[in-house]
């Protein structure tokens, strides 16, 4: 049976996730983060390895500042999310699964956003966007690199 202190600790296990992760300039989970919460919290480090890498929010590897997460399924797909990955491939140089080289971007394909209304979607770190043309990807992803020049 689990003491309050170690339902204490495993309910916080996550939002310190998130928040390790967000301080990291690359947007990942270290090892050595890892090892560091697991010792703080007083979890195994199995527990803190299998929780971070449950969830999709939560990364073990190197990744862009921002996150572009394209949906692939089948109502984007329908609606022109081809063209939208397409314009923003060729805009950032990347593929899906990688990231660029000034450490910008990743882009990332998810399999439903949970906005099939307005396909073809994306999503951009917290936020959704949606109704998409080529045109109004680009202008998304060059307005979030200009405000990180600023
Ligand atoms: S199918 Fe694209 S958001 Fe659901």
């Amino acid at each position: 049976m689990k003491t309050t202190i170690e339902k204490t600790a495993e309910k916080s296990l996550l939002p310190v996730l998130l928040e390790r992760q967000r301080a990291n300039p690359q947007n990942f989970i270290s090892e050595e983060d890892v090892n560091r919460i697991a010792e703080e919290l007083n979890l195994s480090r199995s527990r803190v390895y299998s929780t971070a890498s449950f969830y999709s929010e939560i990364s073990l590897q190197p990744r862009g500042r921002h996150l572009i997460r394209i949906c692939c399924n089948a109502p984007c797909g329908n609606a022109g999310k081809a063209a939208v990955q397409s314009a923003i491939s060729t805009e950032l140089g990347i593929a899906i699964d990688e990231t660029t080289e000034d450490g910008l971007f990743t882009l990332e394909s998810v399999n439903c956003l949970g906005a099939c209304y307005m396909s073809p979607a994306m999503k951009v770190d917290d936020r959704i966007y949606g109704n998409l043309t080529p045109s109004d990807a680009l202008d998304i992803i060059r307005e979030i690199s200009r405000e990180q020049s600023r």
